[in-house]
């Protein structure tokens, strides 16, 4: 029996290898538990009585797996997933999502137990920004407020005054005052996008989110022709050269929630293919087209997102591993932007 709680990336390693544990293999290759499953498990039935027996949460972001989505107990974007994790009153938080939203619940919830199917999903944005590169760019703009898309490690949030998401970046962007300077990071393309919207000169980090950066502007323009009429639903972790044939941006739940309204029947969705389950469910008999990506397979997932498996999932909740722990000064540090955020988007929905 093979159970690990080491990953590659080291920044995860130094905060979550868990020293005190018994019974565990530590292998450097892998982050989950690896262990063979009874054939014919039923997983989604096990995922729920385990959730029961354990007093657990599940909570998915809409990138998931249809399978997982449809077993959770919340499906959301990453305001809203923030907000379920402060006010769950679980004992423990399974995430389906990637280990920087895991470990904002934690900031949030540090008495619950919060564990990750696959340590190894990470997030190329909070890859983009290591905690001391970004100490070093700070240090040159010392009279700047610093804005941090939640796409970003603890360590990178503790150094940030305010959090945001997509949901509500431009509307706590809009509560600063002219003529305080703003460093936004890490997301390059959220923040040129808040700096058309708002008229507001921010200071950017120069990071992408690799799903989003790899939309084709040329595929576009073709689906647009071949779909004539239908609107673009675009994220703002996009490029500007496919915003511009947007009709709609915002975050994952104002793309669903602008599909399920529109009185339109087909859509172009550019984000990643996990949103499509729910836009399916809300509107059976609307299409949804999946924008294109420049090259490769074309499907618009995002790796680390795909890294949970129900089996995964499964085993995780079995084993309560592997669990997301922190040095309690980096979560106090971490905690106060994202409060921060909190309170500043309360009018948000
Ligand atoms: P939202 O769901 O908050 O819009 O975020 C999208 C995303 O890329 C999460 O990693
Ligand atoms: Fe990060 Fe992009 Fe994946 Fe979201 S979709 S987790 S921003 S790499």
């Amino acid at each position: 029996m093979r159970r690990i709680f080491r990953c590659l990336n080291p920044e995860f390693h130094r905060f979550h290898y868990a020293p005190g544990m018994t019974n565990l293999v530590l292998d450097p290759e892998i982050g989950y538990i690896d262990e063979a499953i009874e054939p014919g498990l039923d997983l989604l039935s096990e995922i729920e009585r385990l959730k029961r027996e354990k007093n657990a949460i599940l909570l998915a972001h809409y990138y998931q797996e249809g399978a997982i989505q449809d077993v959770a107990d919340y499906v959301g974007d990453s305001l809203g997933l923030s907000r379920q994790a402060a006010e769950t009153e679980a004992d423990m938080i399974v995430f389906a999502g990637v280990h920087f939203m895991a470990e904002t619940a934690k900031i949030l919830s540090p008495e619950k137990k919060v564990i990750l199917p696959d340590l190894n999903a990470g997030c190329s944005l909070a890859d983009a920004c290591p905690a001391d590169e970004f100490e070093a760019f700070k240090a040159r703009y010392p009279d700047h407020i610093v804005i941090s898309y939640i796409n970003c490690s603890a360590a990178t949030k503790a150094q940030s005054d305010i959090i945001c998401t997509s949901s509500n970046a431009e509307h706590i962007v809009r509560q600063i005052p002219d003529d305080q300077p703003i460093i936004f990071a890490p997301d390059r393309n959220l923040g040129a996008y808040l700096m058309r919207e708002t008229g507001r000169e921010m200071v950017l980090w120069d990071g992408v989110c690799i799903v989003h950066q790899t939309f084709s502007e040329q595929k576009l323009i073709r689906l647009k022709t071949r779909y004539r009429g239908a609107p673009v639903l675009a994220h703002p972790e996009c490029e500007e050269a496919v915003l511009r044939h947007a009709d709609y941006i915002g975050s994952t739940s104002g793309i669903r929630k602008f599909a399920a309204e529109s009185p339109l029947d087909t859509f172009i969705v550019a984000t990643e293919e996990g949103i499509l389950h729910q836009m399916r469910k809300d509107s059976p008999k609307k299409t949804f087209v999946p924008a294109p990506a420049e090259e490769g397979c074309a499907c618009s997932q995002c790796p680390h997102m795909r890294l949970n498996t129900l089996e995964k999932l499964y085993l995780c909740l079995e084993h309560e591993q592997p669990e997301i722990t922190m040095a309690e000064d980096v979560r106090l540090r971490a905690l106060r932007p994202i409060e921060r955020m909190l309170e500043m988007s309360r009018a948000v929905v």
